[in-house]
């Protein structure tokens, strides 16, 4: 398709500066250009790899302290994920998003990446739907801990307030999402009536469908992804582009109308 026009920015600048209560949705492609391969489409790590086994929270029930050697000595594609995740910085689309936040556009993102790269940018108002890979999360209480703060010594370790068993803060294949995190995200995007969603295939649930209920209710969403996703067709403004380059673009464009 096209690369992004400046009607096309232009349209979708307009559309969110006339929102009453715009979100972003973003994925993997929004940190491709920090370093961090996206999962799916070309270069994606399950692409290369395969997708990993869908019942990874079950395995990690059956042998949290296996499950924890594993996360603690990663191989083949989870090492390669975990390199790019530590070496990662934000890149220009992060920075574009706190400034729509900012400027009181964008009320809230819905993250599907673990890679903490938004709140290392600044975002302040951040719903990680799939938990952050630098925090550690009590299977029993839902306390979250900084994954520096906690002792491996002891596999697996446990939470230093109930005892309950600690696993990483990221939402494993089979694993509920966090009912805290959830009901928020519900929450904002009920209120939504304009969405960014930049950076997904959108073909991962319960993330995909919040876009897909805003359209439904009459909203407007703004897609940012060199590639046609699951959700092009149901998209206001498509942005064919990189999200680093394009979304600091459109924050000019937002800026320029208010
Ligand atoms: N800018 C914007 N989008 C990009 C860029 C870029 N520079 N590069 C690639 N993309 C797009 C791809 O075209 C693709 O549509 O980003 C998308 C990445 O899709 P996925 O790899 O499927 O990532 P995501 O949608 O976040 O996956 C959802 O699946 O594997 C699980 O838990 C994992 O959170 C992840 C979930």
């Amino acid at each position: 398709m096209e690369p992004w026009s400046c009607d096309e920015l232009d349209a979708a600048a307009e559309c969110l500066a006339r929102a009453r209560y715009a979100i972003a949705l973003t994925g993997a492609g929004l940190s491709v250009e920090s370093g961090i391969p996206p999962f799916r489409g070309p270069g994606g790590l399950w692409t290369k790899h395969g997708e990993p086994p869908l019942d990874g929270y079950q395995r990690f029930l059956a042998d949290p302290r296996r499950a924890w050697e594993e996360r603690l000595n990663p191989a083949g594609p989870m090492r390669e994920l975990w390199e790019a995740l530590t070496a990662a910085r934000p890149n220009p689309g992060h920075a574009a998003l706190v400034e729509l936040e900012d400027l009181g556009i964008l009320k809230c993102t819905i993250t599907q990446n673990v890679d903490n790269l938004h709140r290392a940018a600044g975002s302040a108002r951040l719903l990680e739907i799939h938990g952050n890979a630098t925090l550690i999360r009590c299977i029993e209480c839902v306390a979250r801990y900084a994954r520096e703060s906690i002792d491996f010594a002891e596999l697996p370790p446990r939470c230093p307030s109930c005892l309950g068993i600690l696993k990483s803060d990221t939402v494993s294949f089979g694993e509920p999402i966090p009912p805290d995190v959830l009901e928020r995200c519900f929450e904002e995007s009920e209120r939504a009536d304009c969405m960014i969603v930049a950076g997904t295939s959108a073909t991962v649930y319960p993330a995909a469908q919040f876009p897909m209920a805003i359209q439904e209710r009459g909203g407007d969403l703004v897609e940012v992804n060199p590639y046609e996703s699951e959700l092009t067709a149901l998209c206001r403004h498509a942005l064919r582009g990189p999200a680093g380059e394009v979304l600091p673009q459109l924050v000019e464009r937002v800026r320029a109308r208010l």
